[in-house]
């Protein structure tokens, strides 16, 4: 490119790289533990709503920022803006990421730490055969956890500074495949355990008596961070995509495979919960006390954990390696030695800030904020408050500030649909996405 900015090697590098940001610890740990203390089916059908709907639309909505100015959030928003406060659209975005990656690195550490356990056969037996048991005295050995807790960090830096192309889109295109094929595996040995239809039914089953506002918010707050939305992180791949790409089908391949992996996620968990008499709301800790028991059912089990271990690992990373990314990219234009130093400097202080959330399960668990540990205040804060507000600033910028046909030439381009598709769209991004947010906010704080 004449600007000297790099682009994606291939379509497909994009895609498998922005899907790789999407599908991570949300659909995999996330999901399942919102849903089994929110109400199952009936959360899960309105997070896919939310995802299909407004998902699919601000997912187009940061597309067409990023992919018309080519530029990074902060920048896109200033020339899209001049002269205007829009860009704190792109800090606020900044802010979101360094929270969002402060606690999903701690995950990611547990995962390292399960991982590196799975290989040594100290998860498949434990001496107390209670898998939560396990869960806890892992989790309370600080330094344990604490280093696998650096160690992913470290790794997020070291492919974050290499450079967008030769890091994600090479890490992206082995990883994610692979996961989808383990996953298969899982939820065919979970729907076979005697009473999984009862977790299936939990899963799939909508009740809509149990549902109030605060499970409409929690649910578009998964949606949106499933999606990785709200953040500008959108934006920030979609500036490095050819003008030739059709977006619309980039989205829905990227929705489609988060939707696909949240359904086997559910799968592979809730029939496990109901076959072990597990509780489905034990909260964050779910996966980590069902997965090791279902894998324990199953031949050669112990190897399968330990490889499925390692792909979600891959899975978080390849979402970790986003969230670094936009603080880095903000930061360091095109220069590698600004790059190299960003990462560092990013990368530690958001580990130093997780540090609290790591500890929330051990010697800071009675250290309260509003009334909840540490760890669950940050997810709630970025998931529930400043990623719909950035996904509601982001539709409502977006007609705002860039023109009708600009919009419409940016949102076709490549792809066949008409005029019909572009309209439709637009309602959504005008009207249905602000007022669903806002109506969810104000019924929480009861308002509305
Ligand atoms: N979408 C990622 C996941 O579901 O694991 C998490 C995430 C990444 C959220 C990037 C937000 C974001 F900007």
């Amino acid at each position: 490119m004449s600007d000297g900015r790099e682009q994606w090697k291939s379509k497909i590098g994009f895609i498998l790289a922005a899907a790789g940001s999407a599908i991570g610890l949300g659909a995999v740990w996330k999901l399942p533990y919102v849903a089994g203390t929110s109400g199952g089916g009936a959360f899960f059908l309105i997070f896919l709503v939310f995802t299909l709907l407004l998902g699919t639309s601000l997912l187009l909505a940061e597309f067409i920022i990023g992919r018309k100015t080519q530029k990074p959030p902060i920048q896109a928003y200033k020339e899209l803006a001049p002269g205007t406060l829009w860009y704190g659209l792109g800090i606020l975005g900044i802010i979101s990421s360094c929270l969002i990656l402060s606690f999903y690195s701690v995950v990611g550490g547990w995962i390292i730490t399960y991982f590196v356990r799975s290989l040594t056969g100290s998860l498949t037996d434990p001496a107390t055969g209670d898998y939560g048991a396990l869960f806890d005295s892992i989790i309370s050995n600080h330094w344990e956890v604490g280093a696998a807790h650096l160690v992913f960090i470290i790794i997020t830096i070291l492919i974050v500074q290499g450079g967008i192309q030769k890091g994600i889109e090479r890490a992206s295109s082995i990883m994610m495949p692979s996961l989808f094929i383990i996953f298969i595996i899982l939820v065919i040995r979970s729907l076979t355990l005697d009473g999984a239809m009862e977790g299936v039914a939990f899963f799939l089953q909508p009740d809509l008596s149990n549902v109030d506002g605060e499970t409409i918010l929690f649910a578009l707050g998964q949606a949106f961070f499933s999606l990785s939305l709200g953040v500008s992180i959108m934006v920030t791949y979609s500036s490095y995509l050819g003008k030739q790409e059709s977006l619309v089908r980039s989205a829905s391949s990227i929705v489609g495979l988060s939707v696909l992996i949240a359904l086997l996620s559910g799968l592979a968990i809730f029939p496990g919960v109901f076959a072990f008499g597990l509780e489905p709301n034990e909260g964050p800790s779910l996966i980590f006390t069902v997965l090791p028991a279902v894998f324990s059912e199953m031949a050669f089990g112990s190897v399968f954990l330990s490889l499925f271990l390692l792909l979600l690992l891959f899975a978080t990373l390849t979402s970790a390696f986003s969230l670094l990314e936009i603080v880095v990219s903000s930061t360091a234009k095109n220069n590698p030695k600004r790059r190299r130093i960003a990462a560092w400097v990013g990368g530690i202080s958001i580990f130093l800030i997780g540090v609290p959330s790591n500890l929330s399960y051990g010697i800071l668990s009675d250290w309260h904020i509003f009334g909840d540990i540490f760890f669950n205040q940050v997810d709630f804060l970025v998931s529930n408050i400043l990623l719909p507000i950035g996904a509601f600033l982001i539709a409502v910028f977006v007609p705002l500030k860039i023109n009708r046909q600009d919009l419409k030439e940016e949102l076709l381009r490549g792809s066949k649909l008409g005029t019909g598709f572009f309209q439709a769209w637009l309602i959504v991004i005008r009207y249905i996405t602000p007022i669903a947010i806002m109506a969810a906010f104000l019924n929480v704080l009861g308002i509305w």
